[in-house]
């Protein structure tokens, strides 16, 4: 999707950087030290990078909406944040002891691209945890693009990723209903 449609479905979906959070919780998984470079991937109104500076003050948030990171900064001033499209291959390689990324991937249609990007930024040894959402069916109407966890799996594990776990599968509550969309969470080292 092009920064234009981001934007435009986050005006429908979620007007708000707290209202566009994503489902998972991916942080919980990682252990992250306060000498670890670490980078969350659409991260947002900065929430998961706020909780990380708490523990290292090296902390990157990348957004490819200005609006989110206008919001990162003003309310979660603890990491650095730059307005950027993941896909933009900028940033420099094997500098990350951690990436994180929650329910970002789920706008972009090729996930190859976002994992070999992951992959491409993580230091060796360095640890990757994210959740996107997933689903068993096609999705109508809602711009997303998503696949099932079973072939995310399969991707991290064929794209070089070790020590790959498929750690979490959950339906999507909106509005307190549970739908039938589901959010999966992952975690691999380079
Ligand atoms: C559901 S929100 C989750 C935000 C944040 N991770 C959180 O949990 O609060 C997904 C975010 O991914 C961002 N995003 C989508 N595609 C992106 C891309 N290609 N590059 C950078 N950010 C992207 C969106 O702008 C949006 O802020």
């Amino acid at each position: 999707m092009t920064k234009e449609q981001i934007s435009a479905l986050y005006t429908d979906l979620a007007p708000d950087a707290p209202n566009a959070k994503g489902f998972g919780n991916p942080l919980q998984y990682l252990t992250i030290q306060p000498t670890d470079n670490c980078i969350d991937l659409g991260c947002g109104g900065g929430f998961d990078c706020q909780e990380i500076s708490k523990i290292t003050p090296s902390v990157l948030g990348i957004d490819i909406q200005d609006k989110m990171i206008d919001f990162a900064r003003l309310n979660n001033p603890g990491a650095t944040y730059q307005v950027a499209d993941l896909l933009d291959n900028k940033l420099e390689a094997d500098s990350y002891d951690k990436v994180v990324s929650n329910c970002a991937f789920m706008h972009i249609e090729n996930k190859a691209s976002c994992l070999n990007e992951v992959y491409r930024l993580l230091k060796k040894g360095g640890w990757f945890c994210f959740a996107d959402v997933t689903t068993k069916k096609s999705l109508p109407n809602r711009n997303l693009f998503t696949i099932e966890s079973d072939e995310y799996y399969t991707l991290l594990q064929s794209l070089g990723f070790q020590q790959t776990f498929f750690l979490e599968e959950k339906h999507v509550k909106i509005n307190g209903e549970y739908t039938y969309l589901l959010h999966s969470t992952f975690i691999g080292q380079k």
